[in-house]
C-alpha cells in the first residue's frame, strides 16, 4: 500500500469517519447495528463509561509493557480480533485480511465460520494465534469435522458461540431490506441445529479432543461455573456486541461476577463496546485476561485493509501505554480493581460511536 497510514490516521475516530464514507448504508448499518432497541449495544458503552479510573502517582512509570501471553504466545496487546461474519463488506479478502492485520501487529485473531475462507488460508495468513469460531448449522459429525479440521490446520483453539440459539431481529438490516449474501443457504434445518446445541455437545467435544475450547457468549456466573465444570479452558464473556438478546446487561457489568465464579480456573476474554485504551485497561483491571474487539477493527479494515488494522492497533497501543503510565502502573499484571471506581457519572449518551466525540453528525448513525 502506498498510503502513509502513520500520518493519515492519528486518532481512532478517523477510522470510523473514513469507514462511514467508504461503506454504503447497508454495510454500515450491518456493522454498527444491534438487536431491536439496541439497548444492549448502549449498555455495553454505558457499563464502561460508568467506571472511573483511580490514578496513583509518584511511581516510576518510565518503562511501560502492554504485552500479554495469549494462547501460549506473546501478544503485543491483551486484545484479539473477535469473529465477524461478512467481513467481505469491509475488504475483498475478508477473514484472511483480518488475520493478516492481526499477524502483522502481533495479536490473535478469531475467524468466524461464516467466512468461506479455509482454515489453512487463515493459518497461512498469521504467525500469531489463529482461533476458529463455529456456528453449529449441521447435525451428525458437523462439530467434530470442524474441530478435526482446526486441529489439522494447526489452529490454537476452537470456539463455540453459544448466544445465538435463535436469530435476533436487527432492525437496521430489516428496515434496509438488506439480504445478507452470507446467510444464503442457512435454512430452517440449519437453524434448528443451532437451537438444539446443549451442554451435552460441550461435554462430548471436550472429552474427545485436546484443543483448547472457548465458549463465546457467556453472560452469567451460573453458566460460567457450568462451563468450567465441563473443563472449558476459555470463558468468553460477551453479549455479541448487543446483536443478539436485546435488554441484556452491559458486558462490563456482567464481568466481575463471572471472574469471581471462575476463580482462576479458566482464561477470561470479554468483549462489547471496547473502543479505547482505557476500555482495555478497565477490563483487565476487572480480571479479564484479554478483550475482543469487533466493530473497531471493521472500521479500520474497511478503510485501509490489513494495514489499517495494524495502524488502528498502534493507536490503541499508544492509548493503553498512556493509560497505564497515568494510572501509575508499568504492566498489565499490576492492574487490579483498586484502580477502578464504580458508579461514576456517565457524561455522554452511550451509543456504538459515543466514544468518539470528534465525529461529526454526518458520521453518526445513518
Ligand atoms: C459480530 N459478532 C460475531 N460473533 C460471532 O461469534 N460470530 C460471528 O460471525 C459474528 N459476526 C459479527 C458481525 C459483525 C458485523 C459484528 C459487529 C459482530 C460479534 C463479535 O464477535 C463481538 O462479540 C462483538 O462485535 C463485540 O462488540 P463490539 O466490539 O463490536 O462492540
Amino acid at each position: 500500500m502506498n498510503r502513509d497510514l502513520q500520518t493519515e490516521f492519528l486518532t481512532l475516530h478517523e477510522f470510523a469517519a473514513a469507514a462511514r464514507q467508504r461503506l454504503d448504508d447497508n454495510g454500515w448499518d450491518y456493522i454498527i447495528g444491534g438487536a431491536e432497541t439496541e439497548t444492549t449495544v448502549k449498555r455495553n458503552r454505558q457499563a464502561l463509561d460508568a467506571i472511573a479510573l483511580r490514578p496513583r502517582v509518584l511511581r516510576d512509570v518510565s518503562a511501560i509493557d502492554c504485552t500479554a501471553m495469549l494462547f501460549g504466545k506473546p501478544a503485543r496487546l491483551p486484545v484479539l480480533l473477535a469473529p465477524v461474519g461478512g467481513l467481505e463488506t469491509c475488504d475483498p479478502d475478508g477473514a484472511v485480511a483480518a488475520a493478516r492485520g492481526a499477524g502483522s501487529f502481533g495479536i490473535p485473531v478469531m475467524t468466524s465460520s461464516v467466512s468461506k475462507r479455509s482454515k489453512a488460508e487463515i493459518r497461512a495468513a498469521t504467525a500469531s494465534p489463529a482461533l476458529f469460531q463455529l456456528y453449529v448449522r449441521g447435525g451428525g459429525r458437523f462439530i467434530e469435522d470442524h474441530v478435526e479440521a482446526a486441529i489439522a490446520a494447526g489452529l490454537e483453539a476452537f470456539c463455540l458461540t453459544v448466544d445465538t440459539a435463535h436469530y435476533s431481529r436487527r432492525e437496521r438490516d430489516i428496515a434496509n431490506r438488506f439480504d445478507k449474501p452470507w446467510r444464503a443457504g442457512v435454512d430452517a434445518a440449519a437453524r434448528q441445529n443451532q437451537a438444539r446445541l446443549s451442554w451435552a455437545d460441550v461435554a462430548r467435544i471436550r472429552k474427545a479432543y485436546d484443543i483448547p475450547l472457548i465458549l463465546k457468549g457467556i453472560a452469567t456466573p451460573e453458566d460460567a461455573r457450568i462451563a468450567v465444570d465441563h473443563g472449558v479452558e476459555v470463558i468468553y464473556v460477551s453479549n455479541h456486541g448487543g446483536r443478539q438478546l436485546d435488554h441484556g446487561l452491559g458486558a462490563m457489568d456482567a464481568l466481575p461476577e463471572i471472574v469471581a465464579a471462575v476463580a482462576g480456573r479458566a482464561t477470561i476474554i470479554v468483549d462489547g463496546g471496547i473502543s479505547r485504551g482505557t476500555d482495555i485497561v478497565k477490563a483487565i483491571a476487572l480480571g479479564a485476561d484479554a478483550v475482543g474487539i469487533g466493530r473497531l477493527y471493521c472500521y479500520a479494515l474497511a478503510t485501509a485493509g490489513p494495514d489499517g488494522i495494524v495502524r488502528m492497533l498502534e493507536i490503541l497501543e499508544d492509548e493503553v501505554t498512556a493509560a497505564l503510565g497515568l494510572l501509575g502502573v508499568t504492566c498489565l499484571a499490576d492492574l487490579n480493581p483498586s484502580y477502578l471506581h464504580h458508579g461514576a457519572p456517565v457524561v455522554s449518551t452511550p451509543s456504538a460511536l459515543s466514544v468518539f466525540p470528534l465525529l461529526g453528525p454526518e458520521d453518526d448513525g445513518r
